[in-house]
């Protein structure tokens, strides 16, 4: 017996040493039981507070996509001096629309297991908070970080409870009025996470691994660490492992630290497999840190092994190949969502864009969030990390030029560490437009921030997305940006390529073409800035801003010339603000239209134009526009074909109207079939297409819609995580009783979901539309729409019904898991 009991207690003793033992660093996010309310609560930072009141909510949140709507939410008086305007006008929907400004303040408590205050570190971390953040933790200011889209970090370990519990936590931010130039979101919108750690510790963001030599035999790979707290006699073990988990190199390493330089260790690996977007094969480092022989910390990095170049008049190379940038710049809200980042709304956009041939992003205008750089090593695209879209010169009254003497260096070097092991990026950028560029000195700003990205990361170029072209070539600032971006101002490559000593032009930013899915404008021309009064773009791709251009355009300095790097499209998906070409005094326009995809992540015509293109893969075959039109009869209805093949025969009821061949006559002829005279009359449109030697290939229809009969509800998976945040997008349409989409249909659609999850939201992708994304009910936008429907905890049948006035209802079901 005497035994028994004895063994008990040397099992229990065993399990405790080794799970303290074991517990070298714990991490987790601070998601639930926060409290929220706008307004200012300076009292808030103390624990007898009382908050009852204030609404109960879950980060990331953003506290100002709930709406409503309203012409008078940051109305701006301003000239848009980078759009050519020189006399201030009034801006409606600049910022979407939406309450972003002003004073809000979280609240929550949070329980540190098993705290030693003498041994340990604890940190706070935030992926990003909006803005102007100062956050308090039992009643003591802790840190303060003005700009809203970075990352920072601070050491609470001073200021928690003894005990671990119950510690206070206290955010402040605020938003001021005239901040930006697109909707910024507000609040808590990215994670928090706390991280707690022995005192000797790899901090926040404290490796950097680099690849200084790849190649199919064999890389060699360089991991520095640093080491936070009292270090003598370290010892690090680090093993390499590959997607299988298997260890494919390790070293153990002692040594003395030298003179503040971080611990270095290198590796071969074998026969390594190479990250690209085609396959974005990854590794993992995990060091064990040993502290006068106890272990005291254990840290994975995880990172690609890749090759690339960038060399005057050749251009870009990933692994020894030239490819063209095919990218996309985005902004960082997710449509119906707003900021509020999930992961599994990331994951949506990046397999669409994946889909049409995508392989870049560029994180226009500021750092991204974590979750997508991750998503991106994961998926294959190559990223641009940009941070600023102001430097010292201001674009918007309230903008980042007030910090920027102060932060800008802080705010680069937090960008930097943060994403300096992520293959995905491949250049970062030191601005976008910025007004500096036109100043004599501006090219001394640009050469700070360029060294410090040098020395934080010598390993990538650095760009920036200049615009002011004449200003850049007369004044030297172009020529001193490693990698000169171009944003539009095709007409000034060829000049730009050979004026600069680099003799490589990107395309940082490229097209700004506008379009409204599913609207068709006559007659059908190319044209800048078209207003019309419904307040839409025409979707057959040929309308853009005065300083923009069509996509054929940049489809032909990527083609024809060696030395462009390639593009990034504005936009790959429509978001929330900027509303061009109804900026001025036009609401209610909110959201932009330059998007390939729309604000409800459906893809607009000009989507299958880019996949015809950039993907080579999979055949294009896409015919606009619908063929609903009625009262058009006899009058001239321009067909297009954006497909992948070079020729295509066009009939309309059975009638040819002759074959088409892409050709070098026009732009557009060189990258769309195009039958400018048919005439419209009900029934079918076919087109049949031909590969190069002329066999038929691939056909495909669209025709006339009767009365709407039903609803459709054709969601993007079946199974979610049960995870309480997993999504699921539903495409929600109308149809006649042959299925064919009834392209006009604007009626209202209801929805009710039950079981295992819960509705979160719906967009229909109309810029004009005032119907807030999170109730549950939204008219149709030319037929279709989408609904977001989000898995709860635990598993189960989640289900989604949406009934109309008119139409027979529908009903889906989802597994949760
Ligand atoms: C660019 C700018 C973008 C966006 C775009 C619209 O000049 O960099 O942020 O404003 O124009 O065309």
């Amino acid at each position: 017996m005497k035994r028994a009991v004895l063994s008990v207690f040397f099992i229990i003793f065993f399990f405790l040493t080794v799970s303290l033992y074991a517990q070298q660093r714990t991490e987790f996010l601070l998601e639930k039981n926060w409290r929220f309310s706008k307004g200012d609560f300076p009292q808030a930072i103390s624990d007898d507070f009382n908050d009852k009141n204030w609404e109960e909510v879950r980060i990331p949140h953003d506290w100002a996509i709930y709406g409503p709507f309203d012409r008078k939410h940051d109305l701006q008086e301003v000239a848009i001096i980078q759009n050519g305007e020189r006399v201030p006008t009034v801006k409606t929907g600049r910022t979407g629309g939406l309450p972003y400004m002003g004073t809000g303040w979280y609240r929550t408590f949070f329980d540190v297991e098993n705290f030693q205050s003498e041994k340990q570190i604890v940190t706070l971390k935030f992926d990003g908070a909006m803005s102007e953040a100062r956050v308090y933790v039992n009643g003591k200011e802790v840190c303060f970080w003005p700009y809203g889209y970075n990352a920072f970090h601070c050491d609470v370990t001073e200021v928690l409870h003894v005990d671990g519990k119950n510690n206070l936590l206290a955010v402040r931010l605020e938003n001021k009025p005239e901040s930006s130039r697109w909707y910024p979101g507000a609040g808590l919108y990215r994670n928090v996470h706390v991280i707690q750690t022995n005192k000797a510790h790899i901090p926040v963001w404290g490796t950097y691994i680099t690849t200084p030599f790849v190649s199919e035999e064999y890389a060699s790979v360089r991991l520095r660490t640093e080491i936070a707290g009292d270090h003598a006699n370290i010892r690090i073990v680090t093993e390499i492992r590959d997607m299988d988990n298997k260890v494919v190199a390790t070293k153990d390493n002692t040594q003395q630290l030298d003179h503040g330089r971080p611990f270095e260790q290198n590796f071969i690996v074998e026969n390594p497999r190479l990250w690209s977007p085609e396959t974005p094969y990854l590794y993992t480092a995990t060091s064990t840190l040993f502290v006068d022989g106890t272990k005291s910390d254990e840290y994975t990095t995880r990172f690609g092994i890749r090759d690339i170049r960038f060399i005057a008049d050749k251009g870009f190379f990933l692994n020894g190949e030239q490819r063209k940038f095919q990218g996309v710049c985005n902004h960082h809200d997710l449509g119906p969502l707003g900021a509020a980042i999930n992961e599994a709304a990331l994951r949506r956009q990046l397999t669409l864009l994946k889909e049409m041939g995508c392989d870049a992003i560029r994180t226009s205008h500021n750092m991204p969030a974590p979750e997508l750089v991750k998503l991106c090593d994961e998926m294959g695209f190559m990223m641009i990390v940009e941070n600023f879209d102001e430097w010292d010169v201001a674009k918007c009254k309230n903008g980042y030029h007030r910090f920027f003497d102060e932060w800008a260096e802080k705010d680069m070097v937090n960008m930097l560490r943060h994403f300096r092991n992520n293959p995905s990026v491949v250049m970062w950028s030191i601005g976008n437009e910025v007004p500096t560029q036109c100043s004599s000195d501006g090219y001394k700003v640009a050469r700070f921030l360029q060294d410090i990205c040098h020395r934080e990361d010598p390993t990538r170029p650095v760009t920036s997305g200049m615009d002011q072209v004449s200003c850049v070539l007369d004044n030297g600032f172009a020529a001193v940006v490693e990698i000169p971006g171009f944003n539009y101002r095709t007409h000034r490559y060829v000049e730009a390529y050979e004026r600069l000593p680099q003799n490589l032009v990107l395309g940082s930013e490229t097209a700004s073409t506008v379009s409204s899915r599913g609207v068709y404008k006559f007659p059908v021309e190319k044209k800048a800035d078209a207003l019309y009064d419904d307040h839409q773009s025409s979707s057959y791709d040929l309308e853009y801003c005065f300083w923009s251009n069509i996509p054929d355009e940049d489809f032909a300095l990527a083609d024809d010339y060696h030395w462009t790097l390639g593009q990034f499209v504005w936009t790959g998906f429509d978001y929330l603000g900027e509303p061009s070409p109804y900026d001025t005094d036009a609401w209610p326009n909110h959201s932009s239209m330059f998007g390939i995809i729309d604000l409800a992540s459906i893809p607009k015509d000009r989507y299958y134009l880019y996949k015809s293109i950039w993907n080579r893969d999979e055949a294009t075959l896409h015919i606009l526009p619908h063929w609903n039109w009625k009262g058009r009869e006899g009058e001239v209805t321009p067909v297009f074909v954006y497909t992948s093949y070079p020729s295509a025969e066009l009939f309309i009821n059975g009638k040819s109207q002759g074959k088409r061949t892409k050709n070098n006559n026009s732009l557009t002829e060189r990258y769309r079939l195009m039958w400018m005279d048919v005439c419209y009359e009900p029934g079918e449109v076919k087109v049949v297409a031909y590969d190069e030697n002329g066999n038929k290939t691939e056909e495909k229809v669209v025709r006339t819609a009767g009365k709407p009969h039903r609803i459709e509800l054709i969601p993007d998976r079946n199974m979610l995580s049960a995870d309480g945040k997993d999504l699921a997008y539903v495409n929600v349409r109308v149809v006649d009783k042959d299925g064919n989409l009834c392209p006009l249909d604007d009626r209202m659609i209801r929805f009710t979901v039950s079981g295992a999850g819960e509705y979160r939201a719906a967009a229909n992708g109309d810029p004009t539309c005032l119907d807030m994304f999170h109730l549950p009910q939204m008219p149709l936008f030319n037929g279709q729409l989408t609904t977001i429907v989000q898995a709860g905890e635990t598993g189960g049948t989640l289900t989604l019904e949406a009934k109309a006035k008119g139409v027979q209802s529908s009903k889906i079901s989802i597994r949760v898991e």
